[in-house]
Parts: C-alpha cells; sequence; structure tokens
C-alpha cells in the first residue's frame, strides 16, 4: 500500500450549507489522526488547471472558530468549466484533463478527496481513472439526488430554507386570503419539495416524479375553501413541467440556462382555474447558503473523518455514504451512474397522501 503524505482536498459543482464542516473534519483527520498535510485546491478542478496551482496549506487554526457554522465553502467552487470539455475564449472546446492530472502531481498529492454531487463526482472519477489518482468521493447536493446514500451534505439545511419558507408564508397567506405558490430547487428530483411541503403543512405539492393534473390542484383548492379555509400552501419543485409537458426555464446573466419560472406558471393556472389571488415565491439560492444545519454539520464530521480513514486503508475509488445509521462506504461508479428520484409509491409520499396533501393526482 502506498505511503500517505499529503492529500488534496476540493469542492466542486453548486455550493450547498457544510461543506466547511466537511473540509474541516477532513482536514482534522488526516492532520491531527494521521500526521498528513492537507493541502485544500481553490475553485475545484479549476485549482489544479491553474499554472501555478491555487492551492493552500489547511492549518488546524483556521478551524477552530466560526468556520464549521457558516455557509460556502472556504476553497470556492465550480459547476462549468468540464476540463474535458473546457470552454476557450474563441469559442472553442478542449479536453484538459492532462493538465488537471498534472496539478496533482505539481501539488504531490498521494491522494483527492472530492466532495460533490454526481455530475462532479462522475468529472472527478474519470480524471481519477485517466491519471490513476487516489480519489475518495464525498456526497454533497442540495437536490439529494445521489443513489446509495441516504443523505447528501447540503440537502438538511435546503430543507429547513424551505420549511422555513412555509412558516413565514402561511401567516401572510390566511391574512390575505392568498394562495402561496412557493418554488423551490431540487433540479430533476423532487425531494425538497416533498420534504419541506410534509414539514411545513403544504396543501399540494408537485414534484416532477409525481404527474399532475390542473384539475386536481384546483379541486384540493375549491374543496379547503368549502371547509372553510381562506388560504393555502402550494409548494412546488423546480423541475415540474407544464401540463403539456414544457420545461420552464430561465437564461442567467452569463448565458446559463436554468430551471425557473415553473411557480409563476402554476400560480397563473391555480389563478385562472379557481378565481384565487395567488403570489409566488422563488426560494432560490437562499436554500444554498446560510448556517448549516446541525444535521449537516454532523453529517460532514462523519463523513469527512470515514473519507479519511478509507484513504489511510488505501480504500480508493469509492464514495462515503450514509446507511441505516451507519457510515458506509460504496464504489464511485455505482454512485454515480445512478440517481435517487421520488418513489411516487414510497413512504414519503405514501405520507402526504396520508395527510390528505394534493400531489396533484387525478
Ligand atoms: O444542483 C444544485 C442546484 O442548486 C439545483 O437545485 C439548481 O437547479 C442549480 O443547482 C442551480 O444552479 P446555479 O447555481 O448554476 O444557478
Amino acid at each position: 500500500m502506498a505511503e500517505i503524505r499529503r492529500i488534496g482536498i476540493l469542492t466542486s459543482g453548486g455550493d450547498c450549507a457544510g461543506l466547511n464542516a466537511v473540509i474541516r473534519a477532513a482536514a482534522f483527520r488526516a492532520i491531527e489522526g494521521y500526521g498528513w498535510e492537507a493541502i485544500g485546491i481553490r475553485q475545484g478542478t479549476h485549482g489544479l488547471l491553474a499554472r501555478p496551482v491555487e492551492a493552500e496549506a489547511l492549518d488546524l487554526a483556521m478551524f477552530s472558530g466560526t468556520l464549521m457554522r457558516t455557509g460556502g465553502t472556504i476553497l470556492g467552487t465550480t459547476n462549468k468549466g468540464d476540463p474535458f470539455d473546457y470552454p476557450l475564449s474563441d469559442g472553442s472546446r478542449a479536453d484538459r484533463s492532462e493538465e488537471v492530472i498534472e496539478g496533482y502531481r505539481l501539488l504531490g498529492l498521494d491522494a483527492l478527496i472530492g466532495i460533490g454531487g454526481d455530475g462532479s463526482l462522475a468529472i472527478l472519477r474519470r480524471l481519477a481513472q485517466q491519471g490513476g489518482l487516489n480519489l475518495v468521493g464525498i456526497p454533497k447536493t442540495i437536490d439529494n439526488d445521489l443513489a446509495f446514500t441516504e443523505v447528501s451534505i447540503g440537502y438538511a439545511s435546503a430543507v429547513e430554507v424551505a420549511t422555513d419558507a412555509l412558516d413565514h408564508l402561511q401567516p401572510t397567506a390566511a391574512s390575505h386570503s392568498r394562495v402561496m405558490v412557493l418554488e423551490v430547487m431540487g433540479r430533476d428530483a423532487g425531494h425538497i419539495a416533498l420534504d419541506a411541503g410534509i414539514a411545513g403543512g403544504a396543501d399540494v405539492i408537485l414534484v416532477p416524479e409525481i404527474p399532475y393534473r390542473i384539475e386536481a390542484v384546483a379541486a384540493k383548492i375549491e374543496a379547503l375553501k368549502a371547509q372553510g379555509r381562506n388560504f393555502a400552501l402550494v409548494v412546488v419543485a423546480e423541475a415540474v413541467r407544464t401540463e403539456s409537458g414544457e420545461p420552464v426555464t430561465r437564461r442567467q446573466g452569463g448565458g446559463t440556462v436554468t430551471y425557473g419560472g415553473i411557480g409563476d406558471y402554476i400560480a397563473s393556472r391555480i389563478a385562472e382555474a379557481t378565481g384565487a389571488e395567488t403570489r409566488i415565491t422563488v426560494l432560490g439560492h437562499l436554500q444554498r447558503g446560510g448556517m448549516p444545519s446541525a444535521r449537516d454539520r454532523l453529517m460532514a464530521s462523519i463523513f469527512g473523518v470515514h473519507a479519511v480513514d478509507l484513504i489511510a486503508r488505501g480504500a480508493f475509488d469509492r464514495m462515503v455514504a450514509w446507511s441505516d445509521r451507519r457510515a458506509i462506504d460504496v464504489p464511485l461508479a455505482e454512485a454515480v451512474a445512478t440517481s435517487h428520484r421520488i418513489d411516487p409509491q414510497g413512504p414519503l409520499a405514501h405520507t402526504a397522501r396520508g395527510l390528505g396533501i394534493c400531489l396533484g393526482e387525478a
């Protein structure tokens, strides 16, 4: 087994709450537990592409104060610039993967911890396979769509934010007799919408995994009215489509196209169908920032320590995971090849139906 002296840590893909707590845990375990050096790489794989390589030695004094409590990532991150298909300034694209691999070697790394979602972990794995890098992955994504782990870092905090938003919307909805539509993130998975909708007392939850009919949503709102209720709370996941099956997207500054706007569509369709006064809240990146919840800090600590222990055992090409109240690890290849979506017949959908929450079904 190769001797380990120096490991790299990078965060990649969209940020989320809890990343700094992971960096702290991994650095602490590496430095204190094994006497290794821990190098923080800046801006994901971009730091390894830059010359000189953009990285710095992590030191325990950095982690003694507020860092584990803060959102974002001290290392920076990126969800652009796939090194296998890297956009160049003249508009063309190039494979710069060998430069990233060279960056790992220039830093003298013996192993790398990549903290990412499915897309970034897939890229990191491809780099590791090509360059013989010793990689361990830690799952993070507010979307919670990585397979083989019950939780990913950032998810619990995002659900807290969305639940808190419903707590804030309910009194104003009741004061004005309105239907409040809350649009939440989650990319192609509806986990945030379903969990926060249940926890926040939503009346209607629409997720991409369960087809909806606006007539069913309108019927639920009419039924609430008939029972004397003067407001309703509707949660809609960003990847829910229009009734004709079109995704609703928005071109952001810089040209990137993201999901965004389905809340407007659903709110106007509800208003047309019921005559209700509607208002829309798009929660957006509020779900990614802020202090990590206690649950996220705990999972970050567990994952960070476990990832370093895997390196010490020479167990590479693995992703740490949480299953049945235990930290486990699974083959990275399998984790990035499978996606975890809502099971329309699963326990959470069952719970929602059991509470009388309308999932938009006929
Ligand atoms: O994958 C995390 C996520 O926040 C998604 O829920 C969302 O669709 C997307 O990233 C937003 O990406 P960006 O940060 O590029 O706007």
